[in-house]
């Protein structure tokens, strides 16, 4: 048995597998994000080791812990979460979507022009970088004391171990790594006024990073276990739904919307804002749009309207409501493909007094695919293409929202058995892999042998007939974006 675990920024999961890669159990605990002002997105570290225990002690009353074999790990991309040279918590964790530094991005790349080149990246708020100066230039106490920066999913990692760790995955997010070496790049770290020393060891995702420490191991009753470097979030989606191999490709719809393409090498592409990362396995990269507010602009409609997320789509359903000229910008977050702009603001447009809630639950809907379609048109003029893509994350339980995504993008999208486990099920055949690869097994043949398609619960066609009114909606929306962003200057 091998466990995943999924530090996400709604819940922290944890996902058990048998030897042979099925999903056994999966259990989670609520994350609270906290937003002291305006586009600041925080979370307290401690929450999530809280979270971790909570986890494992529900999955004791339903599994015998002692037969895991390792722990993977999975989390939130490129969170700052900032330590003292006695490893104790500086400040709470900033996350990834939080907008605070497109000053300090736009500094660090006027004053460091190779920054581009080098991360293979644009430097955008979110990514750990930007923040790590925002904490210099607005919190020069706290950066005194700084003496190494995690990942959310690497602290986690640290409490385990007592090590400091990473992956090349998660680390390509920070803006401090080469995508092409996999390592850290000394210059790069320059920039933020940082050396090797403040970061840890970057592994592959499939490689064992150290050991369940003594003390916790007694503590939560688990076995000495190998603890696997993991991947973020979206990369240990990609291996749990078998997507490890050029010209294959997924859709996330977690609080943030992805659009997920592997590619043969490191395949910059910064001026379409595409992503550029390494891939959790080995001699693999990945290409990929995110936009910022995806499951969530459902999740604050649904809390708006005093509703759960499942009456709406229950009440739109029943309705059958297909079309709607309610039109919804889901930049509640700001937005970074195709925008990089963290000030972009959610809009609603074209109510009336006939406007129901079905109405705006569909456009919420049809807005998120529509920035999902930003997200392939910048990919694909990257030259980043794919026939069929997966869907993973909580939204993509909706058949409903599935099929709206499959129209927009004019994609076969095909829903499969593990789609709602998510990043945890990739967390969990990591550990299988970073265990087995510990015991001399080849790299290589573990993959193919694991990280298989899982099964097709549902292929969502394209509906042509609803082709013409989605182009002529999504040119609106491309419009409105343009619109409405002089109003927030
Ligand atoms: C990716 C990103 C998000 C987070 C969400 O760049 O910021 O997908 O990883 O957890």
């Amino acid at each position: 048995m091998y466990l995943g675990l999924d530090l996400g920024t709604s819940g922290l999961k944890g996902v058990v597998i048998d030897d042979k890669g099925n999903v056994l159990v999966q259990e989670s605990v609520a994350l609270a994000v906290d937003s002291p002002h305006a586009m600041w997105s925080e979370q307290d570290p401690e929450s999530w080791w809280l979270a971790f225990i909570d986890v494992i002690q529900q999955l004791q009353q339903r599994l015998d812990l002692s037969k895991l074999k390792a722990i993977g790990l999975s989390g939130q991309m490129h969170g700052a979460t900032l330590l003292d040279g006695q490893g104790n918590v500086l400040r709470p964790c900033i996350l990834w979507n939080d907008g605070r530094s497109q000053a300090q991005c736009q500094a660090l790349m006027a004053e460091f022009p190779d920054l581009i080149e080098r991360s293979g990246n644009l430097a955008m708020p979110g990514f750990t970088a930007p923040k790590i100066r925002w904490v210099q230039e607005n919190e020069p106490d706290i950066f005194a004391q700084l003496a190494y920066v995690l990942l959310p999913k690497d602290y986690l990692a640290y409490r385990l171990t007592g090590f400091m760790s990473s992956d090349c995955s998660d680390a390509a997010g920070t803006l401090w790594l080469n995508p092409q070496t996999r390592q850290w790049d000394d210059a790069l770290l320059s920039a933020t006024g940082l050396t090797q020393a403040n970061m840890p060891r970057v592994y592959e995702g499939c490689d064992v990073v150290g050991t369940l420490s003594e003390a916790i191991a007694q503590e939560l009753g688990l076995p000495l276990l190998p603890i696997v470097a993991g991947a973020g979030d979206n990369a240990a989606g990609a291996v749990g739904m078998g997507v490890t191999n050029p010209g294959q490709g997924f859709i996330s719809l977690g609080t943030s919307g992805v659009y997920f393409t592997v590619s043969e090498s490191h395949k910059a592409n910064p001026q379409n804002t595409v992503h550029a990362f390494c891939h959790a396995l080995p001699n693999r990269w990945h290409q990929m749009g995110v936009t910022l507010s995806a499951a969530n602009s459902l999740a604050w409609f649904a809390k708006l309207v005093d509703k759960t997320v499942v009456e709406l789509l229950d009440a739109l359903e029943d309705s059958d409501t297909q079309r709607t000229k309610v039109l919804f910008l889901p930049y509640l977050s700001g937005e970074r493909t195709p925008h990089n702009d963290p000030q972009a603001n959610g809009q609603f447009i074209g109510l009336s007094n006939t406007t129901r809630v079905e109405d705006m639950t569909l456009a919420v809907l049809e807005g998120v695919a529509f920035s999902l379609l930003d997200c392939q048109n910048a990919l694909s003029s990257a030259g980043s293409m794919v026939d069929e893509l997966s869907l993973i994350g909580g939204g993509a339980r909706s058949a409903m929202w599935r099929q709206i995504i499959a129209n927009v993008l004019n994609k076969r999208l095909i829903y499969r058995d593990g789609g709602d486990v998510g990043p945890g099920l990739g967390a969990a055949r990591l550990a299988l892999l970073g265990e087995q690869q510990s015991l001399g097994q080849n790299i290589e043949s573990l993959i193919s042998q694991y990280c298989t398609m899982p099964e097709v619960l549902e292929v969502h066609e394209p509906d042509a007939s609803l082709g013409s009114y989605y182009r002529d909606k999504y040119a609106l929306y491309q419009s409105l974006y343009h619109v409405t962003k002089d109003l927030n200057e």
